[in-house]
């Protein structure tokens, strides 16, 4: 664990000087540290420490060639022409607002607050002011939720929905590939204004501005009701409610579920979170779960028993729970 970070450090390095993209593009013709280094204009014997300490998490693999290294499948995975590219995670993981926060959580384990720059109190507060950080936050989660949309849109209730409300759906990944691939779906998304007016024009550029109203807005007082066309909605809570602490995300949970009612028609909830397993042993989400405690006051991930009382206090029935994309898709509907 130690050693961690430093791993880190090489992994950050390959993915800032895109050599996923400079391997991937030689095809089957076998790169050396020093043909990368002059293409990235850097120093080639240190960069070929840094491929050889790569070669350890198998992101790129040692040719027998010497000095030579290949891509492999897991080294891929950060190419930046593919939607569900890791390279934006690598390079958010690597901003100093997101790398400083981890040895502070030896500081938030006694005060609950995150050490954001500017002394801002959580990431949203931080990005407000920090634009372009913003668009980089955006691209990052447009690539992570990328897998997500096109597992959610694989759902077989949704034949029957007419409209989704993505209700902080951020940039819009998960809406656009829902009205993609089912068109007779109507979508509704609201967000904070800078991402609101993002995901507008990615809905224009996506041509189905037709079928999306994008809406900008604090999703703790206004969540919008489905008007036109008539028909069952399905509200869905992506990657949010881990971002907030029980108090928060039950004001979150009345507003949405207030919108619901007021629908008239069938309406249920979608959300989409790391659930962690009921007890405390390993876990695979425990890594998302220190994240949100270093971003935000209350953020946290909650296990499968917490997640559904959490749900039932809101009034609302948590009808099936299953696995997506590496984390879970929990359906709930008005209790
Ligand atoms: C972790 S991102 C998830 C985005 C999207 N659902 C996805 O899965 O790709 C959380 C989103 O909540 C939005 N958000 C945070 N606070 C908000 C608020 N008070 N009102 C509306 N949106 C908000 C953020 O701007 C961000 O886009």
């Amino acid at each position: 664990m130690l050693d961690a970070v430093l791993h880190f450090g090489a992994l950050y390095t390959f993915a800032h000087l895109r050599l996923a993209d400079l391997l991937h593009a030689a095809q089957n013709r076998t790169l050396t540290a020093e043909d990368l280094a002059e293409q990235c204009d850097v120093r080639p014997d240190l960069l070929y420490r840094i491929l050889r300490d790569l070669t350890t998490a198998h992101i790129v693999r040692a040719d027998t060639q010497p000095g030579a290294f290949t891509l492999t499948e897991i080294g891929a995975t950060l190419r930046s022409d593919i939607p569900d590219s890791m390279r934006p995670a690598v390079l958010t993981a690597g901003k100093p607002a997101w790398l400083n926060a981890v040895p502070r959580l030896a500081e938030i384990v006694y005060t609950g607050r995150p050490v954001l720059p500017g002394d801002e109190d959580s990431l949203y507060g931080y990005l407000a002011n920090y634009p372009s950080e913003a668009t980089d936050f955006e691209a990052f989660m447009a690539a992570r939720s990328y897998p997500i949309a096109v597992d959610l849109a694989d759902e077989e209730e949704l034949a029957g929905v007419r409209t989704i409300v993505d209700v902080g759906g951020g940039t819009g990944t998960i809406l656009a590939e829902l009205l993609r691939a089912h068109p007779h779906l109507s979508g509704v998304l609201v967000d904070g204004p800078q991402t609101a007016a993002r995901a507008r024009d990615r809905m224009t550029q996506l041509g189905l501005n037709d079928r999306c109203t994008v809406t900008e807005g604090d999703f703790f007082t206004e969540v919008p009701t489905v008007k036109a066309p008539p028909g069952p909605a399905v509200y869905t809570l992506c990657s949010v409610l881990h971002n907030w602490g029980d108090e928060q995300a039950l004001q979150l949970l009345a507003e949405v579920r207030a919108a619901m009612v007021a629908t008239g028609w069938t309406t249920q909830l979608w959300c989409v979170d790391k659930l962690l397993a009921n007890g405390h042993g390993p876990d695979a989400g425990t890594a998302l779960d220190l994240r949100m405690m270093s971003l935000f006051p209350h953020g946290r991930e909650r296990t499968v028993e917490e997640y559904s009382g959490l749900l039932l206090r809101a009034g609302l029935l948590p009808k099936r729970i299953k696995p997506l994309a590496g984390l879970n898709l929990v359906i709930a509907t008005l209790a």
